[in-house]
């Protein structure tokens, strides 16, 4: 039986909702069901065998679109495997904070869920999409622009995932 898996993300440029795509794609292809939802639009965990949430890092802390989510669903959170990652400029100029922060708010803010995978991705920065106000707060930080998602470690850190949710690859028939 494929699992039915949610994946959940807050988004507010873009960048995490395409590695939420990604990672539904790769676990489509593992034979899975994966349907992807901006998190404030989910109304319910009901059917799902399994979530995968993700936010990105603004201004030092993850999104709080995240502790928003985990207080509306904290009942049915308890009951599924759950797998957390963020987004963020961090892992290719540390000068954005520290990937480990990141991480531990993510953790922190699914307690006292056990998370079966957390991960920070590298994600993309683009000046077309930012506000004049965030134009000069980047310049002045230096922060490198463009677009810095790894595919190929986003595709890896999912392969993983059904495993370590307890369900193994269902074969596509
Ligand atoms: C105003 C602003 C502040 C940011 N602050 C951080 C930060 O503190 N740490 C970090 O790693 N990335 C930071 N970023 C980078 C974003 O996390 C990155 O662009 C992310 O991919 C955005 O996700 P989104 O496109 O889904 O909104 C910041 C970006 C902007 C525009």
């Amino acid at each position: 039986m494929p699992a039915r898996v949610l994946v959940a993300y807050a988004s507010k440029k873009g960048s995490t909702a395409g590695i939420a795509r990604a990672i539904a794609k790769e676990l489509q292809a593992m034979g899975h069901v994966a349907i992807v939802i901006e998190m404030k639009d989910v109304s319910s965990l009901e059917g799902y065998d399994a979530l995968v949430i993700g936010a990105p890092v603004y201004t030092g802390s993850v999104m709080s679109d995240l502790s928003t989510f985990v207080s509306r669903h904290k009942d049915a959170l308890a009951r599924l495997p759950v797998a957390a990652f963020t987004a963020g400029i961090a892992p290719v100029y540390p000068k954005t904070g520290e990937v480990k922060t990141f991480t531990d708010q993510l953790g922190a803010a699914l307690e006292p869920k056990t998370l079966v995978a957390v991960t920070m991705f590298s994600g993309a920065l683009d000046v077309k999409l930012l506000s004049f106000i965030e134009r000069g707060l980047t310049s002045l930080l230096k922060v490198p622009t463009g677009d810095f998602r790894d595919w190929d470690a986003i595709a890896a850190w999912t392969r993983e995932l059904p495993q370590k949710m307890g369900f193994a690859a269902s074969p596509k028939n």
